[in-house]
């Protein structure tokens, strides 16, 4: 007997943030933002410096807990756990840093080996073949001994992205994976991204000021505004908004309250 008479085009979501509120102080960073993320899906979120997009990662990590709501990874809810209890959890989300944060004093080996140190009891030959896939997949497999100081920005990211991966996670995280690159080493960054989606469909959800990478990379754009979600939906919907401060994202204006603190304008360039 067939009782399933579930939603069979909704895939269930593999993370949910359900009404969930973070202040610092008296600065009310997210004000009560639910959203779902499904499985191989990578959704790209956008919005202004300041918007609480790194804090909304860093909840999705457990690196934050909310001051109310939820937030759950597959049928567990993670923001309760203990640090100890939230530890198989991480393994499942890697997450590639806005700083990139990697070990200066270690060879680039050691920062990519760090988390399967950490987390799992391999043996050291499979620690090392581990390793040498994962940065051969961001091709960098000539890079292992050096050390993060000798390497260029968008190498430390790529050595950054294939430690978020070498865990094998089912999530990564990125959070401006490409902010400070030159428009050729972002476009390698944005290659891998897609390739690991394609490869080990992976969920992927990226933080971007940076347009031409989100509408390269996204499934699925989200946009934050004052802690909320201000708008959800495809690239090509998002291209088409009649919402005037989407417009004035995507057309790279600043808001008018800010140009007015600058003595601005608020007129584009075009
Ligand atoms: N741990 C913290 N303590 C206090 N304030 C924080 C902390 N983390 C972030 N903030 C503040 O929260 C706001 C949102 O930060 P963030 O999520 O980093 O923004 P962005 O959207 O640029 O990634 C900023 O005003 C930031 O200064
Ligand atoms: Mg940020």
């Amino acid at each position: 007997m067939d009782k399933d008479t579930g939603n069979k085009e909704s895939p269930r979501p593999i993370i949910r943030l359900i009404d969930v509120h973070k202040s610092f102080g008296t600065l009310d960073v997210l004000r009560g933002v639910s959203l779902d993320f499904y499985p191989g899906e990578t959704t790209v979120v956008l919005g202004p410096s300041g918007e609480g997009k790194s804090v909304m990662l860093k909840h999705i990590a457990g690196l934050l807990q909310p001051d109310r709501g939820e937030v759950w990874f597959e049928n567990t809810r993670i923001d309760t756990l203990s640090e100890q209890k939230l530890g198989p959890i991480r393994g499942q989300i890697g997450f590639l840093f806005q700083q990139s944060a990697l070990f200066d004093s270690m060879t680039v080996g050691e920062n990519i080996a760090f988390p399967l140190r950490q987390l799992t009891k391999l043996h050291r030959d499979k620690i090392n073949q581990r390793v040498y896939e994962v940065l051969n997949m961001v091709g960098l497999a000539n890079t292992i001994e050096k050390m993060p100081a000798e390497l260029s920005g968008g190498q430390r990211k790529r050595v950054a992205l294939a430690r978020a991966i070498v865990m094998n996670p089912k999530v990564v995280l990125y959070d401006e994976p490409t902010t400070g690159l030159d428009p050729i080493r972002s476009d390698v960054i944005n290659e891998l991204i897609l390739k690991l989606q394609r490869e080990t469909h992976v969920t992927g959800i990226v933080v971007t000021h940076d347009l031409a990478s989100a509408f390269r990379i996204a499934d699925r754009l989200i946009m934050l505004q004052h802690g909320n979600v201000l708008l959800d939906d495809t690239p090509e919907r998002f291209r088409h908004t009649t919402d005037p401060v989407v417009q004035r994202f995507l057309s790279g204006e600043a808001d008018p309250e800010e140009l007015a603190g600058i003595g601005g304008r608020g007129e584009g360039k075009r």
